[in-house]
């Protein structure tokens, strides 16, 4: 039996990085990572961002390993652990029990090896593409097709949305053992093809307080979470399907940025208090409402995470001037001719009145650069071997 039994097997995918309009903040069971609220996600292309995750078995490897962008990590992480646990229970359900002989041993020790084909340091570096990447490929290598939001939510718990492409459901489920607790797509990418996105990398300062403690002392202290969980977000929730279903930008835009304001409400309700918004993520939000003031409705609208970089979104048409308007706003220092990078903007001119209404008090520098990105796929295969992130040896 064993001489049938492949020496080496290697699957490389690739993830995307989703952004959250109905955001997720708050677990009621921290081990198995099941929600207070359902939540919903944009998932953005992978063209601009996405990780890429090769994993391999080998008969002749010693001990697990695992490498995030070349640098040797430890493999150890719980929920690096967890995540391979149920992908390989899933297998050895798969094969019934019995010995495949002609499947790879799920004994064999494997490496892992992950990037990001964008710079870790802009803070845009998102465990949700990291562990739906890690989740993909290790599915991949032991041949499951079942379900796996379920098992990448175990990594982080917005990482099960990243499992698919377009407008993502996470459904908190019911049940104690997190079996409904899955993410679902609302609607593929090419539902909304005129739908932007811009994300603003500002510069400096990493978050202060992880999400994963942060949303824990928000659950222990914040009634204002509770009521958030509890009644606005199954009503919101609802509301934003809707939006998004009728491709209604104005619903969508305004529902997505009042959802934003109320989790950075939250973290100003735990105690003691979390900030993550800061005096330029203030900046932003007023300039995009003073920008949609002097349009008369909603052409752009932002949204926040645990983290200072702000996400616009906007349709097709509002691109080239709001890209403008922001770098009217925030003059680039240096770096004047890559300050937009992804996806092409065209050329606006401003008129006086948009420039004396909406671009008040510039303040130089302090958004390094715009991503300008759109909603796309979920995780894909890579076939072309030579694209594989560790090389026969095993290693990278
Ligand atoms: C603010 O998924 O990073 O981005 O489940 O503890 O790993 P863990 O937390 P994580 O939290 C994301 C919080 C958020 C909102 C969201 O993405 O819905």
């Amino acid at each position: 039996a064993m001489a049938a039994e492949r020496a080496l097997a290697m699957a490389t995918c690739t993830a995307p990085v989703n952004i959250a309009v109905i955001k997720y903040w708050g677990k009621r069971d921290t081990d198995l990572i099941l929600p207070i609220n359902s939540s919903l996600s944009v998932t953005l292309h992978q063209d601009q961002l996405k990780t890429t995750t090769t994993a391999a078995a080998s008969r002749d490897f010693t001990e697990d390993r695992l490498w995030l962008n070349g640098k040797e990590e430890d493999v150890g992480h719980p929920r690096v652990q967890a995540c391979l646990r149920e992908v390989r229970r899933l297998a050895r359900k798969r094969r019934g029990g019995g010995e495949d002989t002609a499947a790879l041993s799920l004994s064999y020790k494997i490496h892992i090896a992950s990037e990001n084909n964008f710079p870790t340091a802009a803070g845009l570096a998102s465990s949700a593409a990291g562990y739906a990447c890690l989740v993909s490929a290790l599915a991949r290598l032991y041949g499951v097709e079942e379900e796996l939001s379920e098992v990448a939510r175990r990594g982080s718990g917005s990482a099960c949305r990243s499992m698919f492409g377009g407008f993502v459901q996470w459904q908190r489920g019911e049940r104690p053992d997190g079996t409904d607790s899955l993410a679902l797509q609302v609607a593929p990418e090419t539902h909304w093809p005129e739908l932007r996105v811009l994300v603003l990398v500002v510069s400096g300062e990493k978050k202060p307080v992880g999400s994963t403690a942060g949303m824990q002392t928000s659950v222990e202290t914040s009634p204002l979470l509770k009521h958030r969980a509890e009644v606005v977000v199954p009503e919101r929730l609802a509301q934003m399907m809707r939006h998004i279903r009728e491709r209604d930008f104005e619903g969508f835009g305004q529902l997505a940025m009042r959802d934003s304001n109320q989790f950075h409400a939250t973290c100003l309700d735990t105690f003691p208090p979390i900030f993550y918004l800061t005096d330029l993520s203030r900046h932003i939000i007023a300039l995009a409402h003073r920008y949609n003031a002097h349009h008369g409705h909603t052409k752009v609208a932002y949204t926040f995470d645990a983290g200072p970089n702000a996400v616009i979104f906007a349709l097709a048409d509002t691109v080239a001037e709001f890209v403008e308007v922001v770098r009217r706003s925030f003059p680039p220092a240096t770096n004047g001719d890559q300050f937009v990078q992804g996806l092409p903007v065209g050329s606006a001119t401003l008129s006086q009145e948009l420039v004396a209404a909406v671009v008040t008090e510039p303040l130089p520098g302090a958004v390094q650069y715009i991503l300008h990105t759109k909603p796309g796929p979920g995780p894909q295969l890579v076939d072309d071997p030579s694209q594989h992130l560790l090389g026969a040896d095993g290693l990278p």
